[in-house]
């Protein structure tokens, strides 16, 4: 059996609640009811979109929900955070844990993902566990053996049935956002062979993501062992993102 493509976005800081909610109801209607065949459709608002996100896309949508970050204490004095309950609470069932911009300006660590990891998956969340190496580690050609270090540590201790749980994003912090460069189809095949040898088949879905566009979508599900994309600016627009569960779909029938 092959599973679902995980196709999904992080709006990062962008967006109103009027924004994202045209968005959303956009892609509520368009969809209506129904995800493409062989497609996991997600999105990842800001916080303050969440319950609002939730109460358009309704119960029993298919189209998965979830937060940006989340503390791994379950509450507390932490001012600033929000807890995976509530995550949860407002509707969310995933956990994006340690974007590169996480770990860059917000001192994420491989601990820090490693407790989150943990508490997304004790309440029942899906952790999306980010992962990537700078382009000074892809130049000295460490990139698979940094990346699995990153995995490795925030996937620690994990049993099988909680490691089936977990999705994994690989996105080279080179190939994001705007002064990031697409990555070539060779640049990827490597790191996701590492990827795909300890974790293929293992957790819910190896993700792509890092200038994903309508280009080299197809192309990038076509590396061994992606079984989705994580997509930042190219969905924003909701065009691009229905375009791009297009192009999921497509390559899903052509895989059956
Ligand atoms: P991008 O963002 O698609 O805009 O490069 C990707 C990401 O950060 O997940």
């Amino acid at each position: 059996m092959t599973s679902a493509l995980w196709v999904g976005t992080s709006w990062k800081m962008t967006k109103t609640l009027a924004e994202g909610g045209a968005w959303t109801t956009g892609l509520r209607d368009r969809l209506d009811g129904t995800a493409p065949a062989g497609v996991q459709p997600f999105v990842i608002p800001s916080f303050t979109a969440t319950t609002a996100v939730a109460g358009i896309l309704g119960e029993d949508s298919p189209v998965l929900l979830g937060v940006q970050n989340a503390h791994w204490e379950d509450e507390g004095a932490w001012t600033g955070e929000v807890s995976v309950p509530q995550a949860k609470d407002a509707g969310a069932q995933i956990v994006e844990i340690g974007h590169s911009e996480r770990r860059e300006h917000f001192g994420e660590t491989v601990e820090t993902t490693r407790l989150k990891v943990a508490t997304a998956l004790r309440h029942g969340l899906t952790p999306l566990l980010c992962i990537g190496e700078s382009a000074e580690v892809k130049d000295a050609g460490g990139s698979s053996e940094f990346i699995l270090d990153q995995a490795r540590g925030a996937l620690e201790g994990l049993s099988e049935e909680e490691l089936s749980r977990v999705v994994i994003a690989y996105e080279p912090i080179w190939a994001i956002g705007e002064k990031g460069r697409p990555a070539t189809v060779e640049e990827l095949v490597a790191p996701f062979a590492a990827l795909g040898e300890v974790y293929s088949g293992k957790v819910t879905g190896l993700l792509y993501g890092g200038s994903v566009n309508l280009d080299n979508a197809a192309s990038l599900l076509g590396i061994e062992h992606v079984t989705g994309l994580f997509v930042g600016r190219t969905a924003w627009n909701l065009e691009g993102y229905l375009e791009l569960l297009r192009i999921a779909e497509a390559h899903a029938r052509a895989a059956q």
